[in-house]
């Protein structure tokens, strides 16, 4: 358990938000978790209507209306802390988060990416880009991992992984849409196992203690 208050999360993303709306949809009436704020990096991301659109406080923060890093993370963590915020998921979120952040939320920053990691992850391969390298290398299942987040792209403790398979007549588009269905899933249930578990990290593992009875 990542701590016995519940979970206040921040969904940070970029793009259409399909992502941060399965979250907050999944946990609207949960005692445990809840989404009560959407950061975004670009004013005319689709995720900022949805917020709208579901009530919950949204922000655009980018690196660019500061002059340094110290002050993008600190205008960052007050607003996080204007909200209670303990939890921040990314979801589509196209920006490095500042170490300053992962600091202060070591394991507490969870990432969803769209293929089985470590395969076909790291700097550049996001949207479109990943279902693409998927086809080309011929692999026939692919999927859905949601992890931790630490200073690299792609690179933290696995929480959790689907697998998805890779179908001849398939598309990057017709891929990406099969593997979201499953990230809408598996990203609010992830966010639940931490939550609700006792976990170690044994190096790039999440070790999930077993509870008897
Ligand atoms: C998802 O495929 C997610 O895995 C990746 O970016 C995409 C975001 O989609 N990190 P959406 O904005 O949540 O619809």
């Amino acid at each position: 358990m990542i701590t016995s208050k519940p979970l206040n999360v921040a969904v940070f993303a970029s793009g259409g938000g399909s992502n941060f709306e399965a979250l907050a949809v999944k946990f609207k009436d949960s005692p445990s978790i809840g989404v009560s704020l959407c950061v975004s990096n670009r004013r005319t991301a689709g995720v900022l209507e949805r917020a709208e659109r579901l009530g919950i406080p949204a922000l655009v923060i980018s690196p660019s209306q500061f002059t340094s890093e110290k002050e993008y993370v600190d205008a960052l963590l007050s607003s996080l802390d204007e909200h209670g915020i303990n939890f921040i998921a990314l979801a589509g979120y196209l920006k490095m988060i500042p170490s300053g952040l992962i600091d202060r939320y070591r394991n507490r920053i969870t990432n969803i990416h769209p293929s089985l990691l470590p395969a076909f992850g790291g700097k550049g391969m996001y949207g479109r880009r990943v279902h693409a390298a998927v086809l080309d290398a011929g692999v026939q299942w692919t999927g859905a991992t949601v992890h931790l987040v630490d200073e690299e792209y792609d690179t933290g403790p696995i929480v959790l992984q689907e697998p998805v398979p890779v179908g001849g007549a398939d598309t990057p588009e017709k891929l990406a849409a099969r593997v979201l269905k499953v990230e809408h899933r598996i990203y609010p249930m992830a966010i639940e196992l931490l939550q609700s578990s006792d976990f170690e990290i044994k190096g790039r593992r999440v070790i999930i203690a077993e509870h008897s009875g």
